[in-house]
């Protein structure tokens, strides 16, 4: 199991203040940044690109940046998000033609590689890229907006891909993404995540120390 980190998305954060909200936030003792990247077309939602992510790191950003790819195809933004100094890109197997492909395009560009499940998509074709993976991202809602409820049967989802983690032996981030908050943040690891997203249990509290301070208070437990 990899430490706990809190990644607050920036999906809920003030978008006119971005680089402000994020100084603000990993003051506040955030550990990644959590980047929601959609198309409007493989999600239902547009939102920020490459040039974003670069302006954060032009800005002074060092933290690690998490980009969350909801592309399709995800490819060809692949190089560009490794351009502009993501840490790691993950992607969902249903939007690459080619998922061991784009895996290998991330990885050759010294990038961290990861895949993204939504609630009703099976882990079946991780093991045969457990080896290129360096995180995995559980969706706990369906993926395109902040602000949803996170729906239980992840959970069950999370021991399942915990179990294939720790069997191969590798360090390997599991990540979960959607309605995370200090109520659920204990149970959800419990279930084996080491990595939790939350944007707005974050970002609509006007303390973000205090919600990072609770979060940090129940993994504690
Ligand atoms: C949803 C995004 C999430 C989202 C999480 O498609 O991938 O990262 O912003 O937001 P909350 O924590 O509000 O559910
Ligand atoms: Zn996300």
């Amino acid at each position: 199991m990899q430490p706990f980190a809190i990644a607050p998305s920036i999906l809920s954060a003030d978008f006119a203040r971005l680089g402000e909200e994020v100084d603000k936030v990993l003051a506040a003792g955030a550990d990644i940044v959590h980047f929601d990247v959609m198309d409007n077309h493989y999600v239902p939602n547009l939102t920020i690109g490459p040039m974003v992510c670069a302006a954060l790191r032009k800005y002074g950003i060092t933290a690690p940046i998490d980009a969350h790819l909801m592309v399709k195809p995800v490819d060809r933004i692949i190089g560009d998000f490794i351009e502009a100094g993501a840490s790691y890109i993950t992607f969902h197997p249903e939007a690459s033609e080619h998922i061991d492909r784009s895996l290998q395009l991330i990885k050759d560009g010294g990038t961290k590689a990861g895949l993204v499940f939504n609630p009703a998509t099976p882990l079946d074709c991780l093991k045969h890229v457990m080896d290129k993976v360096d995180m995995i991202l559980l969706m706990s809602v369906n993926p395109g907006f902040g602000g949803q409820k996170f729906i239980p049967g992840t959970l069950d989802k999370l021991r399942e891909a915990r179990a294939l983690i720790d069997a191969s032996g590798r360090e390997i981030r599991l990540e979960i993404d959607g309605g995370v908050n200090v109520a659920n943040i204990a149970e959800i690891a419990a279930a084996g995540a080491d990595t939790f997203v939350a944007g707005s249990a974050i970002f609509n509290q006007p303390d973000y120390k205090a919600v990072i301070d609770a979060m940090r208070a129940e993994l504690a437990r």
